[in-house]
């Protein structure tokens, strides 16, 4: 379990961000837009789309785009506390294995936001990712 449960307004402050940010998503060969947007221990949110490629494999997710861009204007000490995911398809959508790892690392007490089979639904990252990787 976290150890603060998010309020009601900043997780509606987050699936807004992540809405707005799917619109940007570069997804002509999916058709599949992702917008997410991740909360920072300090209260910064970053946002970012799926950016794909004709080299399907280049393919950035939503959620790494937006840790990686709070890396890149924060630096590598950002904590992430929470991660809404969005698309455009209303489907169910959790982060893939690739993202969870990275969400792991800049936010090992995480909880994650995305539309679940069964409608909107909440996980802490340790839920999506047991026994994720570290190094440090
Ligand atoms: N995608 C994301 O951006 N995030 C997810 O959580 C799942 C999948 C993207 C990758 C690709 O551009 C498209 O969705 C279809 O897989």
């Amino acid at each position: 379990m976290p150890k603060k449960t998010l309020p009601a307004g900043t997780r509606a402050k987050l699936l807004k961000s992540a809405k707005k940010v799917m619109e940007n998503a570069h997804a002509p060969y999916s058709k599949f837009r992702v917008g997410a947007a991740i909360l920072l221990s300090d209260g910064k949110i970053f946002v970012g789309c799926n950016v794909e490629n004709a080299s399907y494999g280049m393919t950035n997710c939503a959620e790494r785009t937006a840790i990686f861009s709070a890396v890149a204007q924060m630096g590598p000490k950002i904590e992430i506390r929470a991660v809404s995911v969005v698309n455009d398809h209303g489907v169910p959508c959790s982060p893939c294995g690739a993202c969870r790892q990275v969400i792991y690392e800049f936010g090992p007490d995480a909880t994650i936001f995305f539309q679940g089979a069964e409608g909107p639904k909440q996980a802490h990252i340790t839920a999506l990712l047991p026994e994720g990787f570290r190094l440090l």
